[in-house]
């Protein structure tokens, strides 16, 4: 099949060099039973790939699933996978089959497989070798047939080494990986990416899709990306809701997205770009409470700023000049005391607050919630019951919040 057909029927976007070779060895390994290990920071489509590998294969129309290995707990995972019989523990009132035995002639997608607890690693590699595992509290042996295709975002060889992770499992179950690079190494994809995202968002919700201006595209291209695909989709979608203009410059960019700015950022959770099942009010309620944060963090610049100059103009009094003295190392932390606590607080800073630094616009959480209101109002003309849906709250809700804001209809 050419890859590019392949792309399009399973939404991926992209035509990296390196991106391309994952796809080509995932369509070449589907055709065949080999486990494959598919490797990858996370949000870079393990999963995707998983699910390419499955239906390319010849059991697509046997069942496919799942398991997220780092969050089943540890006690219950054997029979997660395994099934148990009925008193093999406490709370087993009845006997349960595991995956092995529902999927059976399927495949079973081992997501974060370095998680693994060492026990179910053993029961694994059975599996793996000889086909055969036993239900937890059982003695009979069972026979699987199931395709094993499992995804890690950590280096298993260094898991391997620290003793965390089976030696033997480790080889059994990389006989193809298959390595998806992180998006900051897919070059022009990101641009292509971040274009799909917004348009398959204005589509949605019926807007003008937004378009970067070419000193915001040089500045996602920047960026490290450290929660990949997952965490752009989430950009692009927050600057389709939030940018003022259908074109967006960088410096729209960068208020909408703070971290685009830093490149340092050490590889974000998961959870946190896991647009999984979120709605587009749920979103928009997390942006709200991000930019009021981000409210925060600015009124607690400003007061510094604020006593910062006062206490340089001179009224900062003995303690303070003290504590100034003693930092005339560049390296110690700058120490300054807020007028009426007279406890001295320690920031990290080695200067005063810059000047020349923005204060931005108030974001506050009730503003914007108000103007929100407003806009699904006029979208709807006035229906609340539309516009409590599309808002996500109950229309009794959107009743007080009417009235509490004082909006007008
Ligand atoms: N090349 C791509 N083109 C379009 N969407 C992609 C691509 N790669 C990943 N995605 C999307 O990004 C999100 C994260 O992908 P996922 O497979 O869950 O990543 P991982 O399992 O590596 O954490 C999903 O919404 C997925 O559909
Ligand atoms: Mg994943």
């Amino acid at each position: 099949m050419e890859i590019q057909s392949i792309k399009n029927r399973f939404g991926i976007i992209g035509n990296s060099p390196l991106l391309n070779h994952a796809i080509s060895i995932a369509e070449r390994v589907a055709a065949t039973n080999l486990t494959v290990l598919i490797t990858g920071e996370s949000g870079v489509g393990k999963e995707v790939f998983s699910h390419i590998i499955h239906q390319l294969g010849t059991r697509k129309h046997n069942p496919f699933i799942a398991v997220n290995c780092g969050a089943i707990p540890e006690g219950t995972i054997d029979s997660e996978l395994f099934g148990h019989e009925k008193g093999s523990f406490t709370g087993a009132h009845e006997a349960r089959k595991g995956y092995f035995e529902a999927v059976n002639d399927g495949t079973i997608f081992l997501d974060e497989v370095g998680e693994l607890p060492h026990g179910t690693q053993a029961r694994l590699l059975r599996v793996l070798e000889t086909g055969e595992y036993i239900r937890v509290g059982s003695s009979k042996v069972i026979k699987t047939d199931v395709r094993l295709i499992a995804a890690t975002n950590v280096n298993l060889q260094e898991a391997v080494r620290a003793g965390k992770f089976r030696e033997d499992l480790y080889y059994r179950l990389s006989t193809v990986p298959i390595f998806i690079p992180p998006l900051r190494d897919r070059g022009e994809d990101i641009y292509m990416l971040f274009r799909k995202f917004c348009t398959d968002f204005a589509e949605r919700n019926k807007i003008q899709p937004v378009k970067l201006l070419d000193d915001a595209k040089l500045l996602i291209l920047k960026y490290t990306w450290p929660g990949n695909v997952r965490q752009l989709k989430n950009v692009a979608e927050q600057v389709s809701i939030l940018a003022m203009e259908k074109d967006v410059s960088a410096d729209e960019l960068k208020q909408i997205v703070p971290d685009i700015t830093d490149n340092r950022l050490p590889a974000i959770a998961e959870a946190r770009y896991d647009s999984g099942g979120s709605s587009f009010t749920e979103r928009e309620i997390l942006y709200k409470l991000i930019f009021d944060l981000k409210k925060d963090l600015n009124d607690l610049k400003q007061f510094v700023y604020d006593i910062t100059k006062h206490q340089i103009s001179g009224d900062g009094g003995p303690a303070f000049h003290q504590q100034l003295q003693n930092n005339t190392n560049n390296e110690k932390p700058f120490i300054i005391a807020p007028p009426n606590t007279g406890q001295p607080m320690v920031l990290q800073d080695k200067k005063p607050y810059d000047d020349s630094e923005t204060i931005e616009e108030s974001l506050s959480i009730a503003d914007k919630e108000r103007e929100l209101i407003i806009k699904s109002l006029k979208k709807h003309r006035n229906k609340r019951k539309d516009a409590a849906a599309d808002l996500g709250i109950s229309e009794r809700t959107l009743y007080r919040k009417i009235k509490e804001f004082g909006i007008e209809l």
